[in-house]
C-alpha cells in the first residue's frame, strides 16, 4: 500500500517565457486554480495525505506560502530543494530521507488528469507492494514523451525517452507508483546523453525485473499538457467548460479532504473564510452548506 508521495515541481519552464521568469511553471493558474492544485489532487485521490514537495530553491517559499504543511487539508506537505533540473529520478534522492525506505508515488507538477473512476484506477495502483505501475496514454505527437511499446498481447516490450522515431502511440504519463526498492535502483542510475537522470530509464529496471504493471488510461481520461502557452489556455478552458456544465470543481483539494474525511465541515468553512469574496471561496461554503 502506498502511503508517501512526491510532486516534482522543479524545472526552469523555459518553454513558458517570459511567464515562468519570476514565478514557477507550476504556480500559473489553469483556469481558477494553481497549476500544482491538479497533481497534488491526484495524489489525494491516490489516498497519499504525506507529500514531499521539490522545487527549485528559489520557489520552494511560494509553495510553502500556497500549501503551508498540509494541515488545513488533513495532510503532511514537505519541502525540498532541487538545485538543478537534473532529472525526474533524481526526486528519490532528494527524498530518500522522507520515503523512509518505503514506496512511494511521484507525480509531475504539469501533470493534469481527468475522467471517470479515475479514483478507482489510483487507488488500485496505490495497493501495490511489490514493483511499480505506470499508465500509457495514446497521443498524436509520442517522440514528445517517454514512450511504452507493446507486443500483440498487450505485453509491454520496450520503453524509450522520446525516441525520434517512436514504435508506437503510447505515451507514458507523469504519474507512477513504485515499491520500497525505489531508491535503491535510484541510485543505480547514470545521467543520460542530456544529462538528467531519466525516469524512463528507472522504468526499465523494473521491466527487467518483470515487476513493470503498465496500464491504459483509456481514451475516455483527458491527460491534458501544460508545456505551451496554446496547450496552457487549452487547458483552461477544458477545465472551464466542465466545471460550468457540472457545477462541480476539479481538482479542489479542501473539497476531496473533505469527501476523504481528512477535514470536517467546521475545516471547510474555515477554507472557505480565508479565501475571501472569490468564487472559489463560494464553492467551498455550498459544500458545507450540502448544496
Ligand atoms: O509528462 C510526461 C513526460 O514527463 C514523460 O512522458 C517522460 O517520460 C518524462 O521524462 C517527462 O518528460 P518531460 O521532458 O516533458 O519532463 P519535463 O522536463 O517537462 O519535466 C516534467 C515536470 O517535472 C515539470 O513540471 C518540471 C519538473 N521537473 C523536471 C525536471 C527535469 C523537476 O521538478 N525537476 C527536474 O529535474
Amino acid at each position: 500500500m502506498i502511503k508517501k508521495g512526491i510532486l516534482l515541481a522543479g524545472g526552469l519552464g523555459t518553454r513558458l517565457y517570459p511567464m515562468t521568469l519570476a514565478v514557477s511553471k507550476q504556480l500559473l493558474p489553469v483556469y481558477d486554480k494553481p497549476m500544482v492544485y491538479y497533481p497534488l489532487t491526484t495524489l489525494m485521490l491516490a489516498g497519499v495525505r504525506d507529500v514531499l514537495l521539490i522545487s527549485t530553491p528559489a520557489d520552494i517559499g511560494s509553495y510553502e506560502r500556497l500549501l503551508g504543511d498540509g494541515a488545513k487539508w488533513g495532510m503532511s506537505i514537505k519541502y525540498a530543494a532541487q538545485p538543478k533540473p537534473g532529472g525526474l529520478a533524481q526526486a528519490f534522492l532528494i527524498g530518500e530521507g522522507f520515503l523512509e525506505s518505503q514506496g512511494c508515488a511521484l507525480v509531475l507538477g504539469d501533470n493534469i488528469f481527468y475522467g471517470a473512476e479515475f479514483q478507482k484506477l489510483l487507488t488500485e495502483s496505490a495497493a501495490l507492494d511489490d514493483g511499480a505501475a505506470i499508465f500509457a496514454y495514446q497521443v498524436s505527437d509520442p517522440s514528445r514523451y517517454g514512450i511504452a511499446s507493446f507486443d500483440e498481447r498487450g505485453k509491454v516490450l520496450d520503453l524509450e525517452e522520446k525516441p525520434a522515431k517512436p514504435k508506437s502511440n503510447y505515451a507514458v504519463v507523469g504519474l507512477y507508483f513504485y515499491d520500497k526498492t525505489v531508491t535503491a535502483k535510484a541510485k543505480t542510475l547514470t545521467p543520460s546523453p542530456r544529462g538528467e537522470m531519466e525516469i524512463t530509464d528507472l522504468n526499465k529496471l523494473y521491466l527487467q525485473e518483470g515487476k513493470l504493471n503498465v496500464r491504459l488510461m483509456g481514451r475516455g481520461y483527458a491527460w491534458l499538457d501544460t508545456g505551451t502557452c496554446e496547450s496552457l489556455i487549452e487547458a483552461s478552458s477544458f477545465i472551464e467548460a466542465i466545471q460550468k456544465r457540472q457545477g462541480l470543481m476539479v481538482a479542489c483539494p479542501e473539497e476531496i479532504a473533505f469527501r476523504n474525511g481528512w477535514i470536517g465541515r467546521n475545516g471547510l468553512i474555515a477554507q472557505a473564510k480565508s479565501l475571501g469574496g472569490s468564487d472559489y471561496a463560494r464553492y467551498l461554503a455550498s459544500l458545507a452548506d450540502g448544496v
